[in-house]
């Protein structure tokens, strides 16, 4: 995990701005399910957002799982830069995948770095990441079973 949790944002008109975390995505291909003409992997510019309108894409950000993609729009935040209150935390063990923590989690590493993560947090389960303690795939590359 780099010292600085790097963001992109792309910017689509006044209205719309797509806010993009790589090192909290989970690879779970939410976005490319939902619009494969806008969220493009393979490419250089891979969110490419003047090819859908702004509830498209409003609508399938918010089905990222964990926060990696979000949005400012004039007058309203998407779900994942909402920080929500919460007195019991939710944790699930994802069926062959990471730990789910769901709301807003205060992590502090090894190392003394502190970082606030929003929505939802994945971690690693399989012990193949490369970004642990956070989950970034490799579990279904690797076919981690449990
Ligand atoms: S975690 Fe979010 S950004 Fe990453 S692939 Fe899934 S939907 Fe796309
Ligand atoms: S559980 Fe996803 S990379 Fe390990």
């Amino acid at each position: 995990m780099p010292e600085k949790e790097r963001i992109i944002e792309y910017k689509k008109d006044e209205e719309l701005t797509v806010i993009w975390k790589p090192d909290t995505c989970i690879h779970s291909a939410n976005c490319v399910k939902g619009l494969a003409h806008v969220f493009k992997p393979s490419e250089r510019r891979w969110i490419q957002t003047e090819n859908a309108s702004t509830e498209e894409l409003m609508n399938t950000i918010d089905t990222c799982p964990s926060g990696a993609l979000s949005y400012k729009v004039k007058g309203h935040a998407s779900e994942s830069l909402e920080i929500k209150n919460q007195d019991v935390m939710d944790l699930e063990v994802l069926k062959d995948g990471p730990l789910k923590i769901s709301g807003e989690v205060k992590v502090k590493h090894s190392d003394g770095r502190e970082e606030v993560r929003e929505k939802a947090t994945f971690l690693c389960r399989c012990g193949q990441s490369s970004n642990k303690p956070y989950c970034d795939g490799a579990h279904s590359k690797t076919g981690f079973k449990e």
